[in-house]
């Protein structure tokens, strides 16, 4: 099984740090943010990564992570040109991945306790073409893509709401999903949302529609390293996580 992490996009939140050097290049604790979502992909035995990057600190991706090497792992690049969003940024591993190929997807900003290893097992029993995202129970889910569950079969999605003003469930949809190949040609599917984006909550809507989202919940903490708060926070969570 392949792994990508999405590490392109503006990162706005976290100016005027993110004018200097690209979001996932920030300090967590000792190591930039992205070393994190290596070290668990790693951990679930997954070492063949592609990063998907944008052109901000390009060099220092590769200057420091080099050819992953020395992280375990073997590291792949591509350039998303400007932060057309999380479908349009994960699109670009197309190519990398095959037909029936199943990965995972991490976004660069998410930080998480929990080993992968046990969901990335069940994804792997899934049939062809369904999904698996995990989610976790948050103070405030009009922050994130929010789950509405099937109430006949609770194991499925029913669909998600993006940053919803009236949340349906205290759950977040987390930036790690699991998809194969196929996740390429719903994202053909999709039109750009009002902030002219390419939206990975309407590519799993596709998945959530078609009774092929399945879910489990994270067990330890889980966060987005978007905002100044949530980085310092993070860096507290994950320390000693990497030596
Ligand atoms: O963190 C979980 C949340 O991430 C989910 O609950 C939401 O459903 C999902 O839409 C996303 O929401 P955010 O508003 O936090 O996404 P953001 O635009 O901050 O992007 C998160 C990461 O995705 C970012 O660290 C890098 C990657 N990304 C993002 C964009 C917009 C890209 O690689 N390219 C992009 O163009």
């Amino acid at each position: 099984m392949k792994g990508v992490i999405l590490a392109g996009g503006t990162g706005t939140r976290l100016y005027p740090l993110t004018r200097l050097i690209n979001k996932h290049l920030l300090p967590v604790g000792n190591h930039p943010m992205v070393s994190y979502g290596i070290e668990r992909l790693r951990q679930a035995g997954i070492t063949d990564i592609l990063m998907v990057i944008g052109k901000q600190s390009g060099g220092l991706y590769t200057q420091y992570f080099g050819s992953g090497e020395h992280f375990g792992v073997n590291l792949t690049y591509r350039v998303q040109e400007s932060a057309g969003g999380i479908a349009e940024a994960l699109e670009l591993a197309k190519g990398f991945i095959a037909p029936d190929e199943k990965f995972v997807v991490l976004l660069g900003d998410n930080l998480f306790l929990d080993d992968l290893t046990p969901y990335v097992d069940k994804f792997k029993q899934q049939p062809p073409g369904s999904a698996r995202v995990l989610l976790k129970p948050v103070k405030d889910p009009r922050r994130y893509g929010v789950p509405v569950f099937d109430p006949d079969r609770p194991d499925l999605i029913s669909y998600i709401e993006e940053k919803p003003q009236n949340p349906k469930s205290n759950y977040s949809v987390t930036g790690i999903y699991m998809y194969d190949g196929a996740v390429f040609g719903w994202i053909q599917g999709i039109n750009r949302s009002a902030r002219g984006e390419l939206e990975i909550t309407d590519v799993n809507n596709l998945y959530a529609r078609n009774g092929k989202l399945e879910y489990d919940v994270l067990q330890l903490w889980w966060g987005d390293a978007g905002t100044f708060e949530s980085l310092k926070e993070a860096a507290e969570h994950m320390k000693g996580v990497l030596p």
